[in-house]
Parts: structure tokens; sequence; C-alpha cells
């Protein structure tokens, strides 16, 4: 839409946009989205605090995998106030699964932000919303369009391989994608801000997908440059996988009666300040391991179990070596370097171990 008051939105006339596609475009997507939208449990309100808590949640995930998460976040938070109020731990326990955490840890502070600057009244315009901690341009036009109907384009990885092919073009660098959303900011219809946004998501979820899209299914492929071209699966290109750092690790599994060993880790970096299972990196062998186990202060009575399992995070991935080491009561005699014993309840109730950790509880056969 023009916007003579905002600079950034580009007028119509400087939409690079091909008129077709600048005038066609949104009417055909709405119309497919009302026949097609799954209905999602995000998409029952336009309450900025619970549209706000799918779209993190969204980042990185699944829809299938949100779900749960986004009922239990939203039974134990129900309001941006309820969340300010929070306990990290708390947060972080509802988290736990997801990945990602800082993403929790930005909503808790966003959500304080907005209690204390906003007095609990989510923001309305854009740039506010753009200026709390953790939103970024996409969230912060997925809201403004969804919840405020502003004509605010949320560009994530589905909407810009869906333009990417309608124009038979590459967005690659950081200033591309702006002038993107710039372009896409200037043709969002006027009453339908929110389901456009959401019709380019759909579009990109159910039907433009990364392989093998349904092009036959599209309710735009005629105004599709790539389509009409024979090279869909030209776009967008594939950068160059960026190679994973990968990591050893030794990760022992110290088990007294139910209890299990948990430190915590340091505050910045990689799942910065969550528990975690005492770990080193390398791969011991088994005589390392169990000196590593008394260097902690425990006592191994016997080894039960070793294995090997993977993790993949962004950036790195684990080669992870476990052993499960049942030691001998040691009459609360504390552990070294901030290990602690901690029973299941205090587990379930507290403390968060990542699923890097999860998973080899699981494997060990240990509830975690
Ligand atoms: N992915 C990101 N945001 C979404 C939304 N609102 N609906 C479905 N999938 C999404």
């Amino acid at each position: 839409m023009p916007s003579p008051e905002n600079p950034k939105i580009p007028s119509q006339n400087e939409a690079a946009f091909p008129p077709p596609l600048a005038k066609e475009l949104a009417p055909r997507l709405l119309s497919w989205y009302r026949d097609n939208a799954r209905a999602l449990p995000w998409r029952e309100s336009t309450d900025p605090y619970r549209v706000w808590v799918s779209e993190i949640m969204l980042q990185q995930t699944t829809v299938e995998v949100v779900r749960p998460y986004y009922a239990r976040f939203l039974k134990a938070f129900p309001t941006v106030e309820s969340l300010a109020a929070a306990e990290e731990s708390a947060v972080l326990k509802l988290w736990e699964g997801l990945g990602y955490y800082t993403r929790a840890r930005n909503m808790l502070r966003a959500a304080q932000v907005i209690s204390e600057k906003h007095s609990g009244r989510f923001p309305e315009t854009y740039e506010e919303i753009r200026a709390l901690p953790g939103i970024g341009d996409y969230t912060a036009g997925a809201i403004a369009s969804i919840c405020f109907n502003l004509p605010r384009a949320a560009v994530d990885g589905n909407v810009l391989r869906v333009f990417s092919r309608l124009l038979a073009q590459n967005y690659l660098s950081a200033a591309e994608k702006r002038r993107l959303a710039a372009q896409i900011s200037a043709i969002y219809p006027q009453d339908a801000c929110g389901d456009f946004t959401q019709s380019l998501m759909e579009l990109g979820a159910l039907v433009c997908t990364p392989s093998s899209p349904k092009c036959g299914l599209c309710p735009v492929r005629w105004l599709c440059r790539a389509f009409l071209e024979g090279c869909v699966n030209e776009y967008p290109a594939r950068k160059g996988a960026a190679a994973k750092r990968e990591e050893a690790l030794t990760v022992l599994i110290l088990t007294r009666e139910e209890d299990i060993a948990l430190r915590r880790r340091a505050p910045q970096g990689l799942l910065g300040g969550l528990w975690e299972l005492p770990n080193r990196a390398g791969h011991l062998i088994e005589p390392e391991a169990v000196a590593f186990t008394e260097s902690l202060g425990a006592r191994p009575a016997e080894l039960l179990k070793s294995g090997r399992a993977s993790h993949v995070f962004s950036h790195v991935r684990w080669d992870i070596l476990w052993y499960h080491i049942a030691c001998a009561d040691t009459e609360d005699a504390p552990l070294e370097g901030g290990a602690l014993w901690v029973s299941p309840k205090a587990r379930r109730e507290g403390h968060s171990l990542p699923s890097a950790f999860t998973k080899l509880l699981k494997q060990a056969g240990i509830p975690s």
C-alpha cells in the first residue's frame, strides 16, 4: 500500500514487481487461502501475544512439533503479563525440546519490556514491535500484518522461495532480501494484510515446497516466471550448505539410585545456562571415563551400558560417546565442579535438560 508517511515502504509506482504480478497476486492467493488454509491454533485469534508466541516457536520448528508446545505455553502463561512475571527456569522448562533457547529467554525479556514500558499492552506499530528483544524483520512483519492489518511483509524461507520462483530470481544478500520485503509490502491488499501474509506462508508450506513443488495445484502458476520457463527446480539457488563443525564428546550418565548427576553449562555459548550431563571434549576410553567420574567426586560402582549418538545444532554436530555408570551412595557428599545429584521430581520441575542429553537418557532406558 502506498505510504507517504513511511519512507521505508515504497509507493506502488516504485514497486519493481511486473504489473500483472503486482495486480493479480494478492486477489488470487487470498481466494485460494480462504479455501485451503489449515486450521491452526494460532489462527483462531489475532491477539498479538498469541501470534507472537506462535511465530517465535515456528522459527526453525515445524507446525506439528509446535502444536503441543504452543498449547502448554499458553496454558501456563495466558497473557503477556503472566509471562513477564515468570521465572526463567519455568519458561525454559516449557521450551525443553524445542531448541534455540535464546528464543525463550528473549521472549521473557520482551514480555518484561512490554509490561514495564508499554503498561502491559502489546505495541501496535511496526517500529515498536521490531524494537522488542528477539523480534526481527520477519516476526515484526508477521505480527504487524496479522494482528494490526499493517502492510508489512514477513519474509521467511518459505516466502523467499515463493518469490524467488515467481520472479525467477535469487535473493542472496541481506540488502536484496530487504528490498524484496519492501516490494512485497507495496502490494499488500488494504483490508486483508494478515490473510495475505498467511497465504504466502501457506503457499510455501503446502504447494511451493522446497522439493517436488505441486505446481499443478498452484493458484498463481500463470503468474510464475519459473513455472512458465520450466525452471522451478532451479530456484531458489542452493547455497553450498555450510559445513558443520564436528565435535567429539564423551557424556557421562551417572546414576545414584534414581538420581542423575547434572551440572549447569556456562551462561554464554551453545545451550548457555541450561543443565547438562557431565561431559568432556573427545572420546574417552572406558578407564578414562571412570577416572572422569571420580574427578567429579562420584564413586563409580558399575559400568552399565555405553553407546553412540549424534546431535545436530545449526553450526555444530556433536559426535557423542556415552557411558552409563551406576555410582555408590556417597552420603550426600557434594560433587565437584558444580555437579549435583538431581532427583526425578526435581528434573520434572525445574532442570531443563536439552534434547541433546535427554535422547541419551532415553537410549540408556532412563526416564528423563
Ligand atoms: N510458519 C511461520 N508462521 C506461520 C503461520 N502463521 N502459520 C503457519 N506456518 C507458519
